[in-house]
């Protein structure tokens, strides 16, 4: 991490740990300074090194710099006032800085392909799911922090093409990665026994 960056005091440095305490960070809380350059290509090897089944690599990511940051704001706002007519003030100025709340955004969209050789566009989208999550990983295993967000604007047709996100495809995640200005609080998770079933027999079952 560079000079400057507080340490996010999340893990004692074992992958373990680590996986064990990871949790994002809101965007909104995320400040300079973001990553390196040199830090940044290296969360990027690390995202996309996923399972994919077929190698098929079905996903694209997207850098935005400052001013790309900026440009999709003022989109967010133009198309927010068409969803929104009545929309407040506060609302349209939150959408304006909406991309710009971190200093690095990732944009991470399919590129699927119909179903081949047994890959189905499902497990493709899967494959694009654990980019996102693995660049999450990435940004806090060298003491940033980063969350994952969608919201309206991963949806709307007029952001994926100013994105050049294909018709069809999905814009999966808009990845925040920053410096956390405080440590995240940690949140509750399910109990592991509530969703984890331990089979013997499929007799057990029904
Ligand atoms: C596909 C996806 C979309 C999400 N979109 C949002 C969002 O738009 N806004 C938000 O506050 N959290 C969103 N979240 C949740 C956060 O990224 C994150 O899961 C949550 O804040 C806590 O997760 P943690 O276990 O990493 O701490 C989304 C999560 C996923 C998986």
């Amino acid at each position: 991490m560079s000079d400057t960056a507080p340490a996010l005091n999340v893990s004692d440095g074992t992958p373990l740990d680590l996986l064990g305490t990871r949790r994002s960070v809101l965007a909104a809380q995320l400040a300079a300074p973001g990553p390196s350059p040199g830090e940044l290509d290296r969360m990027l090897d690390i995202a996309v090194r996923v399972p994919d089944h077929g190698r098929l690599a079905p996903w694209r990511l997207q850098v935005l710099g400052p001013a790309a940051q900026a440009e999709l704001g003022e989109i967010f706002v133009e198309e927010f006032r068409e969803i929104e007519p009545d929309a407040s003030d506060g609302r349209i100025e939150l959408e304006r800085v909406r991309p710009r709340r971190s200093p690095v955004l990732v944009i991470v969209s399919s590129r699927t392909v119909p179903d081949r050789d047994g890959v189905p566009p499902v497990e493709q989208l899967l494959s694009c799911g654990n980019v996102c999550f693995n660049l999450l990983n990435a940004a806090t295993a060298m003491g940033y922090g980063a969350q994952w967000v969608t919201n309206w604007c991963a949806y709307n047709d007029r952001v994926k093409a100013a994105l050049g996100i294909p018709p069809g495809e999905h814009l999966v995640g808009y990845i925040h990665i920053g410096t956390p200005k405080n440590p995240p609080a940690e949140r509750r998770r399910p109990e592991t026994a509530d969703v984890v079933t331990r089979i013997e027999s499929l007799s057990e079952i029904g």
